[in-house]
């Protein structure tokens, strides 16, 4: 194992997972979890956050019910009931701190 350090100031993981089986999931349709993911890497090219910030589609982070959800680290900050429409407060925030 090799560590290396970390390329981006921020991460941020959006979960995007989806179930076919009923249960609720971010990913899901009409749910909008892939729809805020997208937005988010598209603000970040837009933004030129490119290189400091990563957007990244993230399995189940288990709270489902409270989602879509998505974890920004090293900030620890833990966003949940988010819709596609919080894609530019999201990116408004991550801008300032980048
Ligand atoms: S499906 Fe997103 S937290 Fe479980």
């Amino acid at each position: 194992m090799k560590k290396a350090p970390v390329p981006y100031r921020r991460t941020v993981f959006v979960c995007t997972h989806a179930r076919a089986d009923g249960r609720t999931s971010c990913g899901n349709p009409g749910r909008g979890g892939v729809e805020l993911c997208e937005a988010l890497k598209a603000g970040v090219k837009r933004l030129g956050l490119k290189g400091k910030v990563r957007v990244a589609r993230s399995g189940c982070l288990d709270l489902c019910e409270k989602g879509p959800n998505a974890f920004v680290y090293p900030d620890g900050e833990w966003l949940c009931g988010l819709t596609p429409a919080d894609a530019d407060a999201i990116l408004e925030a991550l801008a300032r701190g980048a």
